[in-house]
């Protein structure tokens, strides 16, 4: 191993992943652990330099304070605790120690070295896939998504042709999104990918369906079952790829933190598909998987990506789908991602898209009545999705996008921009 590494073990503590960065910004690695792991789950963890108890206002479970292993203390390795009555070593700081403290534990009396660091991290997690899988394959969804994508190209360096991946295009994919999966994963980095075009599947199921919920059960049932059919038809497969990041396994809830939401990257998959999981970036953060990929090679577009729902357009294509609206989503949402990657707005704004609703308006074009299609922008800032601001558009730029979706989709005649926050609006529309 590459990397010298702090566990960080979780006695009820909400800023662990705060205290794990800051030791990550000094150049160490740093893992977050539950407060019941064993001596010798931690000394499988290799090069662990030093542990740091990290108690707080969650360290009550089940009515009772939560303790470590007292073996762990026996190991050898340097232990401190933060806040944390109960714990049994050296030192105990009432709250986070400042960067000093800090500096001072990790490199004076862990002597732990500052070698984290995307190459090292890369490497290390190749050298645990291989140990991990052997010469068995892996299958994984790859979605075209910044996680799946950063996950792909990790198992590709690590394990090249025992790595399957499967593409499944539901038709709800933007302008030329699938097409740049194969391009980059098949054709680039010779990837062994299954490319399943799903769409008149997906879109057969979706006709005449106008409720939200219902279209989002619809999209992702379906997603499963192509997936897995796909899955039966392999052989040999004994294990799954997941682009698990850590806030997806804070938010689906830890040993002393409550559940914000589930988090489900393949979504219920059937339990008779027995497979383990690899899931090599769920120590990362968000900002940590984008360096990540573009180490491994990726593409600046695929890694600095914007959030895409997993429904796709089919949310943004208001009610009961329809292939013309559709088409309209899609042509409207390429050209207001081109214009703003041109105005260099494509590195402030946080997401931004376009919607149809269902319904139609008067207007004329050529001197005549028409009877067309709205196509609502929408472009919001935020930090975690929670609340959001909209964008303050610039005049021009909402100018030019408007002019040219007028121009160049068909069926459209009105463009209109939404002001809304959230709350009360959503992000999305549906
Ligand atoms: P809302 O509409 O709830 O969206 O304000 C918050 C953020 O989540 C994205 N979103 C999804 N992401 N699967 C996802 O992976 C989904 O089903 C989904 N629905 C919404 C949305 O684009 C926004 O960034």
């Amino acid at each position: 191993m590459k990397q010298d590494m702090i566990v960080v073990l979780d006695l009820g503590s909400t800023e662990n992943t705060v205290l794990a960065r800051a030791i990550r910004e000094l150049g160490v690695y740093s893992e977050i652990h539950p407060h019941d792991i064993t001596a010798g789950e931690v000394k499988a963890l290799e090069n662990v330099k030093g542990i740091i108890l990290n108690g707080g206002e969650n360290r009550i479970v089940d009515g009772k304070e939560v303790e470590v292993n007292p073996e762990l203390y026996t190991l050898g390795y340097p232990v401190i605790a933060i806040d944390c009555p109960s714990a049994k070593c050296e030192k105990c700081y009432a709250k986070l120690p400042d960067k000093e403290a800090l500096k001072a534990f990790v490199f004076d009396t862990c002597k732990a070295e500052a070698n984290w660091n995307m190459k090292n991290f890369i490497e290390d997690q190749i050298e645990q896939i291989k140990k991990q899988v052997g010469d068995k394959k892996v299958l994984l969804a790859l979605s075209g998504g910044v996680d799946s994508s950063v996950v792909a190209a990790m198992l590709i360096k690590a394990i090249g042709q025992q790595l399957v991946c499967v593409h499944v295009n539901h038709g709800l994919m933007r302008k030329n999104e699938s097409e740049g999966v194969v391009k980059v994963f098949r054709d680039e980095l010779k990837a062994n990918l299954i490319y399943i075009d799903a769409s008149e599947r997906f879109l057969t199921k979706l006709e005449n369906v106008a409720d939200p919920e219902q279209k989002r059960k619809i999209i992702g049932g379906e997603f499963i079952r192509v997936f897995e059919e796909e899955a039966r038809k392999l052989e040999g497969i004994d294990f799954l790829g997941q682009g698990t990041i850590y806030p997806d396994i804070i938010e689906s809830g830890t040993k002393t933190a409550k559940t914000v939401k589930s988090h489900h990257n393949v979504g219920g998959l059937p339990e008779d598909l027995q497979f383990a999981l690899v899931e090599p970036l769920k120590q990362l953060f968000k900002d940590e998987v984008r360096a990540c990929g573009l180490e491994l090679g990726l593409p600046r577009e695929m890694v600095y990506r914007q959030p895409f729902p997993g429904p796709g357009l089919g949310v943004r294509c208001l009610g009961a789908i329809t292939r013309d609206r559709l088409a309209a989503v899609r042509e409207s949402d390429a050209i207001l991602r081109e214009e703003f990657a041109k105005a260099g707005l494509d590195k402030t704004v946080w997401q931004y898209f376009t919607v149809v609703p269902d319904f139609k308006s008067v207007g004329m074009k050529n001197h005549e009545r028409c009877f067309d299609y709205t196509v609502i922008i929408r472009a919001i800032n935020t930090i975690d999705a929670m609340t959001a601001s909209i964008e303050r558009l610039d005049w021009d730029v909402l100018e030019i996008i408007t002019n040219r979706i007028l121009a160049e989709v068909p069926n459209v005649n009105r463009v209109c921009y939404d002001m809304s926050p959230k709350p009360p609006a959503t992000i999305e529309f549906e």
